[in-house]
């Protein structure tokens, strides 16, 4: 069944950039951009605290909930922003999910940047070195809607121009030709983290 109405998803590890990303293609289509961190606090719809990664455990039935109501309602496009995006908005809504990627060693400048600690980098790198997000978004949503686009070295804004490409048809952006796990760089990277 075709969606209704135009539901983009917007996952990717943290630091590739979805919220800049998202921010920027709601204004593009006149759309509502829906950050899930976000909407997850102002709803309190957590279901406690993760210690160890320093994080809230969302209430991923009543994030789905929330999500339908929002969707349901919307008379315009909802970008949904966050990295569980695909697994909180049913197959059947979406119209493309975008998985944003980062060349890992970049990504981890990134997040120093942002203040991490270690692990919370280490965690982080590892899952994009992986395609963790990626293989979530294939086994969540259909894999003929899934589109990859690497943000490393190019803009916010040329990320968006290819992503209004891709939802036009105009950009394959195919998910499977990001491949970091064979690149030169990663022993170091590995032996670094
Ligand atoms: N092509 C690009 N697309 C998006 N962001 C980019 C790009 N190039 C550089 N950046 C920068 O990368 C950073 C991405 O941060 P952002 O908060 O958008 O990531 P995020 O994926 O939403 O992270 P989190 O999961 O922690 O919310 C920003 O500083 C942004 O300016
Ligand atoms: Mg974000």
């Amino acid at each position: 069944m075709e969606p209704t109405r135009v539901v983009i998803l917007i996952t990717g590890t943290p630091g590739t950039g979805k919220s800049t990303v998202s921010k920027l293609l709601s204004v593009e289509l006149r759309g509502e951009h829906i950050e899930l961190t976000r909407l997850v606090k102002e709803e309190g719809l957590s279901q406690g605290w993760d210690e160890t990664r320093a994080t809230t455990i969302a209430d991923i039935k009543a994030l789905r909930l929330a999500l339908a109501n929002i969707i349901g309602a919307a008379s315009k496009p909802v970008i949904v922003d966050g990295h569980y995006s695909p697994d909180v908005v049913p197959r059947d809504e979406v119209t493309l999910t975008v998985v944003l990627r980062r060349v890992p060693w970049v990504l981890r400048e990134e997040l120093k940047a942002r203040g991490y600690g270690a692990s919370k980098i280490r965690e982080n790198v590892e899952a994009e070195l992986l395609g963790t997000c990626l293989a979530e978004a294939l086994a969540a949503q259909d894999p003929e809607k899934v589109r990859e686009i690497d943000t490393t070295g190019t803009t916010p804004d040329e990320t968006v121009k290819l992503i209004t490409a891709t939802i036009d048809g105009e950009a394959e952006c195919r998910h499977g030709a990001i491949d970091w796990m064979n690149s030169p760089e990663v022993e170091k990277l590995l032996r670094e983290l």
